[in-house]
Order: C-alpha cells, then structure tokens, then sequence
C-alpha cells in the first residue's frame, strides 16, 4: 500500500493499495469527525462494493444510508443531483456529516458536486472504482455536472477528505472500461514522464498496474499543487482532450468513451504538430505503437472541419486565441496559445 498526500488547499492523503475497502471505515473514521455519512454509487458498483463498504463503515459506528442512482453518463444531470440533494435532506444530513463517492467517474464528480454545494458545502470521500477515475479524476478536487448545451459545465473546486484506491476493484472492470482508463495513463507519460510512457509502451501493464497507478497519481498531485485552480500548469491535463473531447461531440456522446477519444486527440495533435513543424522530434509513430499495444484507438472517421468547428467552443477557449496542448518530446507538455485561425489550419491542413 502506498500512500500520496496531496497538499492544497485542503490536504487529503490518497491511498493505492489492495483491499483497501476492507478497511475502509477505519481510514475514513481517522479523518472525519462526524459519525453519519450516505454512500454514494451507481446500480452496477454498488451491488459489488457497496455491503463491504457499508459493513466496513457500520463497524465503527457509523450511521450509514445510501444513495444508488442508475449508472451511465446521463446520470451526471440536475435531476439526479436534485434528487441526491433531496435524498441529503430527507436523512438530516447536517454540514458536519459527510457523503462518500463510491465508484467511477460519473459517481466521483456528480457526488463531489453535491458535496461542494449542499449547505454550501460538507465533507466527502471518493472511493475511485475504475481505473480513469483512480488516475485522473477522483485526485484534484474537480467536481460537477453535466447541462444539454455540454459536459461538465457546471461545476465546483472542491477537495475531498480522503481518497481510497482499492487497485482490486479494477478485477471487475470490464475490458473495455480498463482500456479507457489507460487513455489517460499514456497521457500522464506523454506530459510528464518518458519512464512511465516507456512502461506502458512496454505493454503487460496489468503486472505493473499499482506501480504505473501510483506514477499516474503522483504526477496529477505535483499538478494539482502547483495549480489547484487551473489557471496555468493544470491545463497541460488537458493534452488530447480538445480534440478527444470534439469527438465525443460529434458522436453525441455514444461513439468512444473518453479515455479513447483523448487516446484519438493526443494522436491526433502531435501527428498535426509534427506536419507543421511545431515538433520536430518524430515521437507519433511512439505514442501510435503505446496506444496500439494498450488496445487504444488512434484514428477516428470524422471529417477534420467538424473536429475543429466542435472543439473550438471547447472551455479551453479564451476570446479568439485557443490554448492547445502540445508535447515536443514524450514527458514534456508546453500550453500554445494560438489564434483561431492557426488552430485551424493546424488540425485541418
Ligand atoms: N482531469 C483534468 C484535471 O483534473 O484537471
């Protein structure tokens, strides 16, 4: 077991190791005060994990209720974040008690969102039981959810009080799943570090798979402490997303899933950077050879004027000048701020 402190502006520890759920209501119990808290999780993770977690809680006295909204994307919506404020307020839940995220993505975000506003904020945990979500989204304390004009429109800042990465519960993700989440991985190897990249690109990650969870986490906490608020050195997370996020788009969200259409994005980008001379080491054919061996897609069948004309209303946007992420080298991301114009020609010329 191995555990990262990431210091903001709340600090919080994040623990990686197997069979952390089992102790889960200790570790959670060291840093919480109030002893009443509601379990948080879709209609597939919490028929696997939720008893145990719920067992674990009660052992040490907590008062435990839960929460299970049907899972999927669609549920990262108003009308379940109103039906868990409404859920919060039927059981008296007081600003000292707490909420626990248990499960992916969707579940850490929409439950951190709760946390963050009801009564104007109380205390939460996320339990991450994908693998993108023990990576990338349940560290760094980005929360919310979606509206219909796009995703993650609305949403807080909001560090949880713990995070707990039981690497077992990644034994039930379906494949299909566990690729997405390495979508990100090779991300983290692409802005931050050759020797993680080089470790993914060697395949057979599954047998270095904490080894590669913790690398991923440590770099996202350097990040994060860096620019809790996204204003600068945290944008680099986003290297891929502009066009993996566009294809997502276009296929109305029900074509790739996110950890694949960046896996297309970060392809996408360097192949263009390199044609137009803004990197000038061949590192394409690397990242296309680590995305292939770790069952990731690399192309996609949409025309290159939609994936522009869909990523430019992207929140990455800033008045007419676009902020792309772009890596020279594997390990090293840099933010280009480019006109519109340029943006254009280097993704669709
Ligand atoms: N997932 C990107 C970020 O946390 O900034």
């Amino acid at each position: 077991m191995k555990t990262i402190t990431v210091k903001a502006s709340q600090s919080y520890d994040v623990m990686i190791g197997s069979g952390l759920l089992n102790d889960a209501g200790k570790y959670i119990s060291d840093v919480l005060k109030s002893r009443r808290t509601v379990i948080v999780s879709d209609d597939n993770v919490y028929p696997l994990y939720g008893e145990k977690l719920k067992n674990s809680l009660e052992s040490v006295d907590f008062d435990v209720k839960e929460f299970v909204f049907p899972h999927g994307e669609q549920s990262k919506s108003h009308e379940t974040l109103l039906n868990l404020y409404g859920f919060l307020a039927s059981q008296n839940i007081t600003r000292s008690d707490s909420v626990i995220a248990l499960g992916g993505g969707v579940t850490g975000d929409l439950t951190g969102f709760a946390a963050a506003s009801f009564l104007r904020g109380i205390d939460y945990v996320q339990i991450p039981t994908s693998l993108l979500a023990q990576i990338d989204s349940s560290v760094g304390g980005k929360t919310a959810v979606d509206i219909p004009a796009g995703k993650n429109l609305v949403g807080a800042f909001k560090q949880p009080r713990l995070v707990l990465a039981d690497t077992d519960t990644l034994s039930t993700l379906p494949d299909t799943f566990f690729d997405d989440g390495m979508g990100e991985a090779v991300k983290y190897g692409m802005i931050w570090s050759s020797e993680l990249f080089e470790l993914i690109a060697g395949g057979n990650i599954k047998d270095h798979l904490e080894e590669m969870i913790v690398k991923c986490i440590d770099i996202k906490r350097e990040v994060v402490e860096t620019d809790e608020f996204d204003k600068g050195l945290r944008m680099i997370l986003n290297f891929g997303h502009t066009l993996g996020h566009s294809i997502e788009k276009t296929q109305s969200f029900c074509g790739l899933s996110h950890g694949k259409a960046v896996a297309v994005g970060m392809y996408l980008m360097t192949r263009a950077a390199e044609k137009h001379g803004i990197i000038t080491e061949n590192i394409s054919d690397r990242l296309k050879k680590c995305l292939e061996v770790n069952n990731l897609p690399y192309s996609v069948d949409i025309p290159a004027e939609t994936l522009f004309r869909n990523s430019v209303n992207d929140k990455k946007r800033f008045s007419d000048d676009i902020s792309v992420i772009i890596c020279r080298t594997i390990g090293k991301a840099d933010i280009v701020k480019m006109p519109i114009e340029d943006y254009k020609k280097l993704v669709t010329e």
